[in-house]
Parts: structure tokens; sequence; C-alpha cells
């Protein structure tokens, strides 16, 4: 997979019922066939996930959040062991809406990020500035994000599965606003610079770097082209199977 660009739909809290769901992949498995150089990852509702493994589309399948620990007496949480088993190759931490609605902290991220690599499952970890403005405040919020997230993690360059961080810029996500290619390019070099410091320059180049917020089949190329991101973070403009296709599509042109 490593040159294939990730392209990753958040369903968030969407949709209702699985007959929505089946209704998407009807509709999403005519236009993904031929995408040979995408790895489109579907992280659903987790009460969707046995209804989309039967689904024979290409596509991974991941999860939008998980616990930290693989068994025992954790009331209303999904262990790494469970979505592992229900095929997830990938899962989501530390979206902005769990940092926001959850009090999620970075402590818990970390060690959800160590469960995720223990267990093998390719990690997507969301960080992201709250304000649009050009400020040095954004880039020491986004380094206290990584380093917390990482703190104490074992160097990754060699694992045979990628870790992914996701730069989500909060102001960007559902709002239709989006930073340009240039900020996003500048962006990834700085998170390559820390990861670079952290753990040298092989796992800089490892690492997998994706834009989330606001993307839609319109602005995705740029993202890609110019942005140089390895993939994309998809929420909204996900739910609507033409549109995410063209997405996927317009990231591999
Ligand atoms: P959005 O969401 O594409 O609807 O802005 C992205 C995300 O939150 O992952």
């Amino acid at each position: 997979m490593d040159n294939k660009k990730i392209i990753v739909a958040n369903w968030k809290m969407n949709p209702q019922t699985e007959e929505e769901v089946l209704l998407f992949f009807k509709t999403f498995k005519k236009y993904v066939e031929n995408i040979p150089n995408a790895e489109i990852v579907i992280c659903p509702p987790i009460i969707f996930l046995p209804c989309i493994k039967d689904q024979k589309i290409n596509a991974k399948l991941g999860a939008q959040d998980m616990f930290w620990e693989e068994k025992g007496a954790y009331t209303g949480v999904i262990s790494p062991l469970m979505i592992k088993n229900f095929g997830c190759q990938y899962v989501i931490l530390g979206h902005s809406e769990r940092r926001k609605y959850l009090g999620e902290t970075d402590e818990m991220i970390n060690l959800k990020l160590k469960a995720a690599i223990k267990n093998r499952i390719s990690p997507i970890v969301c960080i992201g500035e709250f304000s649009s403005g050009e400020s040095e405040d954004s880039y020491k919020f986004l380094e206290r994000e990584i380093k917390g997230a990482f703190r104490g993690v074992e160097n990754f360059a060699s694992l045979p599965f990628p870790v992914i961080i996701a730069y989500e810029p909060v102001w960007a996500i559902g709002t239709g606003m989006t930073p340009n290619a240039n900020k996003v390019l500048g962006m990834l070099l700085f998170i390559k610079k820390i990861i670079g410091e952290i753990y040298g320059e092989k796992a800089a180049e490892k690492i997998k770097i994706i834009y989330g917020g606001s993307v839609d089949s319109k602005n995705a190329r740029e993202f890609i082209k110019e942005g140089k991101m390895d993939g994309l973070l998809v929420g909204g403009a996900s739910l609507y199977a033409i549109e995410f296709a063209k997405i996927a599509q317009e990231a591999v042109r």
C-alpha cells in the first residue's frame, strides 16, 4: 500500500439505519472498483461493521475510536481486539469532536495509540489548531498534541503497517472553510519535523500525513497535489456515495 493515497470516510454518527448503509454501498460499488492507487477506508458507526463486512468492495474498514484496554469491566466501550476481529485495519484516534464532547485528553489518546500499535491496527491520530489565523501558537499547539499522543510510543519506522497523522484544523471541520494548499504543505513539513526530532529521519519519511476538514471533490486534488498530503479524512462528503467516490478519484488522478 506504500504509495497509495489513503482516503478515509469518517461517517461520524451517521446514517441512522442499516438500509441507508446498504444503499450507500449499492451505489458506491459501481464507482470505486477501479481506483487502484487509492486505499479507501470506511469508518462507520461500530454497529454497522457486520453488515459492511459482507459487502465485497474495494475498501478497508476502520473504527472511529476504541478503548485502550483489551477486555474487562469497561462499560460502553469497544476494545482493539473486537474491532480487529470485525476486520478493522484502521482506527481514528483523538478526533476533535471526541476531545470536545467526550473530554478526551492527550493522555487517553496516548494510551489508545499504544494499544493500536500493539494490536497492529493502523492509527489515524487527529491533530489540529482551533483558529484559522497564522500564529506561532498553532505550531506550538500541534507540537503539544503530537508529543502528547506519541509520548513513550516506540519508534514505528519499521512497523509493517502505516502510522498516520490526520491534520484537521478544527475551524475547517464541517464549516466549508479550508486552509490553502500552501498552509497545508507548511503543516505537513512541520509535523514531519517534529516526528523527525523524536524518532529520526526514517520515521519522518515513513509517517503518513493526511488532511481533513471540509474536503469535497472540488478541493481534494489540491490538498494531494500541492499540499503533498498522503491522503484525506472526509466527514460530511463521505456520506454521499458518488461524491466520496469522486473524491477518491480526484485524489489519485
Ligand atoms: P468534514 O469532517 O469533512 O465534515 O469537515 C472531517 C472530519 O471531522 O473528520
